[in-house]
Order: structure tokens, then C-alpha cells, then sequence
């Protein structure tokens, strides 16, 4: 049985970090990860460049039971923090778009970046670590795995949500968190393609059609952003927001032309005295604002249900709020990310310890706080591992 002052459960994101500031406060620190490698979710993220942080972070760009949880951690870890970071191991950078900063090269700079950091802190990394139990109670916790036995007096969880099975993602955290009697949010796929069913199948046939478009869900706000048809029904990064705050059973609603400012501007050559009223002209107008092979479909399924002015006021609502009616998402196969996770009401914002039960820290996505889609999931991570990192 080997001594340790911390225990890091998951060497991704969330758990290197954590890990390397620890290790760097002199602690002695344990990260065990069942994979044969650590960090596979930064190695892939981002295109294989990773998407690592957004200059335009705010608590706003997160979804939680409690939406005021991530405030402290995210104003004790900033962008800008993680950002010295990176320029201070000469890994180049770019800003995509919308405040989302990429390494030019390689997402593997930012696995070894964390990796060094961790060695600095001569934090022992354990991989391929099987079959992990734990048992014992605050300030005396027993690590179990294929690769022997372990304690320590703070464990940290930090083994991620339960998106891409394949990639090795678990519900350890979730059962961990229940083992210790905290709450957990029921898990969901969120950042996730959805599919269409029913009359709405017919959409598929536009599989690879992109457009700008806004897309809300529920009381979710309205995301600018590409809409993409796909062979099972949308995706693209407005829908993928948009799915974080769906639910099933729920509308979502596309604006297939933000652009036309006001009601009456789309259709206004329709409208004019002498216009031309019939389906060729309406569907001329959409093809004059929409991709072709999209135009074309609304021309079909959203045609004015007569030529008089209410008729053509309809139809451009119409157009202005599409209602689709997701028949499910594409699951956790698919999800970039899970929503829900440990409850926060049993966490403290600060440090991410576990209320009930002092020396358990619960950390990254495994948590209930989910970010939007570019590079808020790993801004969290950072964030919530550094709170943890400078506590145990
Ligand atoms: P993470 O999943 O990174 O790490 C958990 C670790 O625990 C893993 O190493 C896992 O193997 C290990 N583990 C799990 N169960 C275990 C068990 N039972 N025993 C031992 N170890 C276990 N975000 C972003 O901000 N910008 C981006 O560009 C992208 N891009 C992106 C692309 C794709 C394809 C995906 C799937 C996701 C993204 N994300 C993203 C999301 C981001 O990757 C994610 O939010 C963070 O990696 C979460 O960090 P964590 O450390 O919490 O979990």
C-alpha cells in the first residue's frame, strides 16, 4: 500500500492540471488513468489542433442547475492565465473566430505542455489503471485498481463525463459521487448532433447543405452560427449549441434568415404593387438569400398557404421561426460533451470539495456545469482543477 498525499482520478483535462499545481505546491501527488495514454479528448479536440480556451469567457457561456456555481472558479482562473501558460512553452496560437484560441500546430503541445508541468510537480502519472475502486472517508481515502493499492488524504475526481464511450469515457464520477452521498444531475448529451424523424425526415435528403442561420431551444438563448443538414438531420455549430438546452419532447426553432431585419423585408418584392404572386417568384426571393438546394426545399414544404399579404406575412414567419421537432440527439457516441453531472449544491464553489465530505474534490465535466461549444469545456477544466489543485 503506497502513501500519497493527493489522489487524481482521469488524467485528461481537468485531471493533469490539477495534478501539476498540486504537485508544484510539494505535494505528493497519484494521477491514475485507465487509458493507455493521457489527455485523448485534448489530443482529438479542436480538429486536432485544440480549441483551448475563449478570450470571451463569462459565466454566461455555461449551463448548470445553478448557474452562479462557476463565477469563483472561473474568476480565479482566467483565459488570460492559461494563455501565459501556453506562450510561456513558446506553443503558437491563433484566434479562430468569436474569441476561440487555437494552437497553430498540434493539439499534442498542449498534452506535453501539461505533462511537463505535471513532471515539475513530480506528480507520478499511472496508466492503464484498471478496475478502480475507492473506499474509506474524508481525509483517509483507499485507491484500488489493477496496478495495486493507494492512499491518500484528498482524492480528486476527475475522470470526465460519459461522451465517446470509445475514447474510454465512464460514469465513474457519478458513481463515486453517489457512493460519498452527493446528488448527481441526471447526465445528458449536450453539444450533440439531432435527428429527425417523422415528416421531417424528408430534410435529410439536403444532407450536406450549410447555412447561417440563429437556432434557439426551449428557454435557451439564440445562437448565430452555421446550421448543417446531415444524413440523420441537423448539426453544425448553431445546432450543436442550441441541443445543450433542448430536451426531448421540445421545439427548436430556426431562423433561416437573420439577416432580414424586421418583419415584411423578405417577401417585399412579392408584396409590391404589380409583384409578381406565385410560387415561381416566392421561390426566386428565397434562392436570392438562402443556398440553392435549401431554398429550393422551403420553397416546397414552407409555401405561402395563399398570395394575399397576410398569407405572404405568414409564410416569412414562418421562415423567421422553423420549428423542428428533434425525435432524439445522436447520443453519447456523438455528444462533444456532457450536460448534468455532481449536483453543486453539495460542492463548494471555491475549492470543488465535497460539502459533506472533507479531502473529495470533484472536478471538470463530470461536474454540473457545461460549457458552450468553443473552448469553454476546457476553460471550466483549468478553472475547476486549479480551485481543486490549490486546495488539497
Ligand atoms: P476528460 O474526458 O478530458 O478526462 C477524463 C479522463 O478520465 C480521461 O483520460 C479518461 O480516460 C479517464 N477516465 C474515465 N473513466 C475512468 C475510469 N473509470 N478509471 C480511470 N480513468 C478514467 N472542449 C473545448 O473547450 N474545446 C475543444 O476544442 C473541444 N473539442 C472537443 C472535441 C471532441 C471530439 C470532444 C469529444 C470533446 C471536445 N471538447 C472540447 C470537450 C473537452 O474535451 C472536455 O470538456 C474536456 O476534456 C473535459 O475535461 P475532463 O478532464 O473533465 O475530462
Amino acid at each position: 500500500m503506497r502513501k500519497f498525499d493527493v489522489i487524481v482520478l482521469g488524467a485528461g483535462a481537468a485531471g493533469l492540471m490539477c495534478a501539476a499545481v498540486a504537485g508544484q505546491r510539494n505535494r505528493r501527488v497519484l494521477l491514475v488513468e485507465h487509458n493507455t495514454q493521457p489527455g485523448r479528448k485534448i489530443l482529438i479536440s479542436g480538429g486536432g489542433r485544440c480549441n483551448f480556451t475563449n478570450i470571451h469567457c463569462t459565466p454566461a457561456n455555461f449551463i448548470s442547475e445553478n448557474p452562479h456555481f462557476a463565477k469563483s472558479a472561473l474568476a480565479l482562473y482566467e483565459p488570460s492565465h492559461f494563455l501565459e501558460l501556453v506562450e510561456r512553452y513558446g506553443i503558437k496560437w491563433h484566434e479562430k473566430t468569436l474569441g476561440q484560441l487555437f494552437c497553430d500546430h498540434s493539439a499534442r503541445q498542449i498534452v506535453d505542455m501539461l505533462l511537463a508541468e505535471c513532471e515539475r510537480g513530480h506528480v507520478e502519472v499511472l496508466l492503464n489503471a484498471r478496475g478502480i475502486a475507492v473506499e474509506g472517508t474524508s481525509g483517509a481515502f483507499r485507491v484500488e485498481c489493477s496496478a495495486g493499492m493507494f492512499t491518500a488524504g484528498a482524492l480528486v475526481v476527475a475522470t470526465g463525463g460519459l461522451s465517446i464511450p470509445k475514447m474510454g469515457a465512464t460514469g465513474l464520477v457519478y458513481e463515486l459521487a453517489q457512493q460519498f452521498g452527493l446528488k448527481v444531475v441526471e447526465p445528458r448529451p449536450a453539444l450533440v448532433p439531432l435527428v429527425l424523424g417523422g415528416r421531417e425526415k424528408s430534410w435529410v435528403e439536403l444532407a450536406g447543405v450549410a447555412a447561417d442561420v440563429t437556432v434557439h431551444a426551449g428557454s435557451g438563448p439564440k445562437f448565430r452560427e452555421k446550421l448543417l443538414v446531415t444524413h440523420r438531420g441537423l448539426s453544425g455549430p448553431a445546432v450543436l449549441q442550441a441541443s445543450s438546452y433542448w430536451r426531448p419532447g421540445e421545439v427548436i426553432h430556426v431562423d433561416f434568415v437573420p439577416d432580414a431585419n424586421g418583419q415584411g423585408r423578405l417577401l417585399e418584392a412579392l408584396r409590391g404593387d404589380g409583384g409578381r404572386r406565385d410560387a415561381v417568384a416566392f421561390k426566386q426571393e428565397l434562392r436570392a438569400v438562402l443556398p440553392q438546394r435549401l431554398a429550393g426545399h422551403l420553397a416546397e414544404v414552407g409555401a405561402p398557404a395563399g398570395w394575399s399579404n397576410l398569407a405572404l406575412d405568414a409564410a416569412e414567419r414562418n421562415l423567421r421561426n422553423w420549428p423542428f421537432h428533434p425525435a432524439g440527439t445522436e447520443g453519447f457516441e456523438k455528444a462533444e460533451v456532457t450536460a448534468g453531472g455532481v449536483d453543486t449544491d453539495g460542492l463548494n464553489s471555491k475549492t470543488m470539495e465535497a460539502r459533506a465530505v472533507p479531502g473529495l474534490f470533484f472536478i471538470g465535466e463530470g461536474v454540473d456545469v457545461t460549457g458552450h461549444l468553443g473552448g469553454f469545456n476546457f476553460q471550466w477544466a483549468w478553472a475547476s482543477a486549479v480551485a481543486a489543485g490549490r486546495e488539497v
